[in-house]
């Protein structure tokens, strides 16, 4: 039966993309009915030194983002992957199936070091991706959405689960599909139409926070680089222009309307008039989640209880799973 697994890090500012590309369809998964389990990583968020008193904040931060955005803790496992044992242990043997070679072509380390010294990252963020595989396969995932910039690591994490069924002539890990659907997979930043949203870009004009006020929003949208020209009739048109694009498909993706249905509406219109617009539909659909996010964080004590009574689920869907593995590599159990 399919189950769902997703992940976010609890590493800082959580942006508009997160909540399109991921937090948004996990409550769509949790609607549908389909068992999910989500996961606030702080293992792979200490893959880059954080700051105790600032990880102990953002982890219940993400958890009440969660929380606030519609993930219902009784039908939906939410939990911090940190308490279930599961991830680290498994971490461990499946680092010893990947291969060097395949972690060498992960892109997203590759960017994150980018114009460093490799040498000097931790042997953490190198493995990272190997985490994100025992998450996923601890739980005997079936699918696993995430948003583009995940892609990769979800493919790894096939790769590694096929190697340990072949290497170890089982069939025991079932191959995970990444969900990568609909039209906010890959939300770009504010200050440059070819760069992705991130939390860890310096620049916080770059990215509209899920707990941004409505000033602050309005007004990094206000400045969000754009090109000079009016918007034009057809999305086709906008090809070329990525920040226009950029926009265009927010505006889309929050007012749950079609592209083709937001250019007809601003066709011929200049940004001095779509960007209030925009800013409008972020507004109405960030300020709910924001203000039950303030009113969760306002008492912390319901938060750990939520993730407290997560983790026991969790543990108890793959405690079993890791046993079963830890059998099928030979090892034996003598308690
Ligand atoms: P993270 O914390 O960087 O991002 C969390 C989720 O948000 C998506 N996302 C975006 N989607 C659209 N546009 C953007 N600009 C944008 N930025 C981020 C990400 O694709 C992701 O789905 N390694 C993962 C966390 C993880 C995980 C897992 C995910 C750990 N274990 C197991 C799935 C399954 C990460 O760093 O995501």
């Amino acid at each position: 039966s399919p189950r769902v697994f997703s992940g976010i890090q609890p590493s800082g500012n959580l942006t508009l993309g997160n909540y399109l590309g991921a937090l948004r369809r996990f409550v769509e998964s949790q609607e549908r009915g389909v068992e999910s389990i989500y996961c606030v990583v702080d293992l792979h968020a200490i893959t880059v030194w954080q700051d105790p008193e600032k990880l102990r904040r953002t982890i219940r931060e993400l958890a009440a983002a969660f929380i606030a955005s519609g993930i219902d803790p009784e039908r939906s496992v939410l939990f911090n992957q940190s308490q279930v044992s599961a991830h680290a242990e498994l971490s461990w043997i499946l680092s010893c199936v990947a291969r060097l070679g395949w972690m060498n072509r992960m892109t997203q380390f590759k960017d994150k070091t980018q114009g460093k010294n490799a040498e000097n990252e931790s042997l953490g963020l190198y493995a990272y991706p190997a985490l994100m595989a025992a998450d996923i396969l601890a739980y005997h995932t079936t699918h696993v959405p995430v948003g583009e910039d995940q892609k990769q690591h979800v493919e790894l994490t096939r790769d590694i689960a096929a190697k340990f069924n072949h290497d170890y002539g089982v069939d025991f890990f079932p191959m995970p599909a990444p969900v990568i659907e609909g039209t906010a997979t890959r939300v770009m930043s504010l200050r440059d139409g070819t760069k992705k949203m991130s939390k860890s870009d310096p620049s916080d004009q770059s990215r509209i926070n899920l707990t941004d006020d409505a000033d602050t929003i309005a007004a990094k949208i206000r400045k969000a680089r754009t090109d000079p020209e009016p918007l034009p009739e057809t999305w086709d048109e906008l090809s070329e222009r990525p920040e226009a694009r950029n926009l265009v498909n927010i505006y889309a993706a929050l007012s749950g309307e079609a592209r083709e249905v937001v250019m007809e509406r601003f066709a011929g219109q200049a940004f001095s008039v779509f960007k209030p617009a925009l800013a409008e539909v972020t507004v109405a659909s960030l300020a709910p989640i924001s203000s039950r996010m303030r009113e969760l964080l306002a008492d912390p004590t319901e938060i750990d209880r939520i993730l407290g009574r997560g983790a026991e689920r969790a543990a108890e869907i793959s405690l079993p799973i890791l046993a079963k593995a830890k059998e099928i590599v030979g090892f034996v159990r003598s308690r």
